[in-house]
């Protein structure tokens, strides 16, 4: 057991609101851990601040006390970044959760970090513009959180990451300094982007307290969805390459059939295509593109690339479409999955995981293993579900094992062994097989420099 620290409010509070500082048992549970659970994460307290000073004053009490501060969006995260492991005060940022300040020239916003995802696409769409994160957390994570993580979705392949959508960001470091990094510019060449070393950073650099973010106009009209199912595996990236030289697909997803065993198993959902295939490809299009990708369609069903397909006929059946693959992470939940978030370049994609298969049944036949992820850009999701008579203490220890095992095949395909959800305490055994040690260890310097005490959100990525 890891020593907890006992933490003295009485002068934090001075200049804090009743409201704003909670020690009550059942939300030092809840905010002391993400989705994930893989830890018992309990804060020591909560503090809600409700501005920039208000950090900058939980900042400078936390650097003279020594306290460890844990930062807080929607707790979506998967990898236990956000988790409370010592009793360490954490700071949500529930009550930051104002937009303004919208620039219908420049199409920005400022928003800050506790504004909820779908909030702010439903901004966007309100003003004729779009925001194009997505993804199926997004109506609880904050932007906060996917700023600190470099969330990614189900719409890289066309938009890009959420760094893509950062113009500006003002954030309070380790030292209690407030920094305003980017400032809206499209072009800056003024030396070193300090704005980007804070996305991604997992809050361990600093605590973002603004952040300018680009929207995109017009938004997509009446997007499509077509849904195909493949027989073959190799033919997933052939039929990627096939539609994305003629058209731009906004999302190009995969889940196999045993993903949908479990979506189909915890809904009511009826499957619209007549016979089940071992994979399935999501493809999210422009209305403006029917026309060719439903040529492209039939060219690739003559050629034997995919068996079977349906497309959307209007938003409803969209929807429907969509919650095949976005409802995957919520049904596999009872079976306290052990989650892999691999990323490597979609060329190799097929072999890796032929490799990857292949070990994973010989060592570990017992296992469920489901495979799903955004196949246009190479990041796959690898679950292992816990098999129901193996205690988690010895089914952890064995995903442990295996990671090992599918770490080394990231590291020889020269991949990544996160793609979107981050390292936080999940992966951080295992930096050095994506990340030199001098990368490493020049990652612990750049910490130093903006957090010399190492009060924030410490023990994630890496240890100093
Ligand atoms: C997804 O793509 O659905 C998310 O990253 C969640 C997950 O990996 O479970
Ligand atoms: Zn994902």
């Amino acid at each position: 057991m890891s020593k907890r620290t006992v933490l003295n409010l009485k002068e934090l509070k001075f200049h804090l609101t009743p409201d704003q500082v909670v020690t009550d048992s059942d939300l030092l549970t809840l905010y002391g851990q993400d989705w994930l659970k893989q830890w018992n994460g309990k804060a020591g307290a909560v503090v809600f601040p409700k501005s920039t000073e208000d950090v900058v004053h939980i900042v400078n009490w936390a650097k003279s006390h020594k306290i460890s501060l844990i930062p807080s969006g929607g707790r979506t995260g998967l990898s236990g970044g956000a988790t409370a492991l010592k009793g360490e005060l954490v700071v949500s940022f529930d009550k930051m959760n104002h937009l303004s300040d919208f620039n219908p020239v420049e199409q920005t916003v400022l928003v800050e970090p506790g504004v909820v995802t779908q909030t702010l696409q439903e901004f966007a769409l309100e003003r004729d513009c779009f925001f194009p994160v997505s993804f199926a957390a997004e109506g609880s994570s904050q932007i906060g959180g996917n700023i600190a993580t470099n969330a990614g979705g189900v719409h890289v392949i066309r938009y890009g990451t959420m760094r893509q959508s950062v113009l500006g960001l003002e954030v309070v470091t380790g030292e209690g300094k407030v920094l305003n990094l980017g400032r809206g510019l499209i072009k800056n060449a003024t030396g070193y982007n300090l704005m980007n070393l804070f996305i991604g950073s997992e809050g361990t650099l600093g605590f973002i307290t603004k952040a300018l973010i680009k929207l995109l106009s017009p938004p997509p009209k009446d997007p499509l969805v077509f849904l195909f199912s493949v027989e073959n595996k190799s033919h997933i990236p052939k039929l990627y390459q096939h539609f994305k030289t003629q058209i731009a697909p906004m999302a190009f997803e995969m889940f196999t059939d045993k993903a949908l065993n479990h979506v189909m198993e915890s809904s009511d959902a009826v499957f619209p295509l007549e016979n089940r295939s071992p994979f399935y490809i999501l493809m999210e299009i422009e209305e403006s593109d029917k026309e060719k990708a439903f040529d492209l369609f039939e060219k690739a069903l003559n050629d034997n690339l995919l068996q079977d397909g349906t497309l959307s006929q209007n938003q409803t059946q969209a929807r429907e479409l969509w919650k095949f693959r976005e409802n995957i992470t919520e049904s596999l939940s009872e079976h306290q999955p052990y989650k892999n978030d691999i990323c490597v370049r979609t060329s190799v994609m097929v072999e890796f995981l032929d490799e990857v298969e292949e070990c994973l049944k010989k060592q570990y036949p017992e296992f469920e293993v489901i495979w799903f992820g955004h196949i246009g850009d190479g990041n796959l999701h690898i679950n292992i579900l816990k098999p129901k008579n193996l205690e988690k203490d010895s089914f952890l220890k064995q995903c442990e094992k295996a990671s090992a095992i599918l770490f080394s095949l990231v590291k020889k395909y020269q991949g990544t062994i996160s793609a979107e959800h981050g390292i936080g305490l999940l992966k951080k055994p295992y930096l050095n097989y994506t990340r030199s040690e001098e990368e490493i260890e020049l990652m612990k310097k750049i910490k130093r420099v903006f957090d010399p005490d190492g009060i924030l959100n410490p023990g994630k990525i890496f240890d100093l």
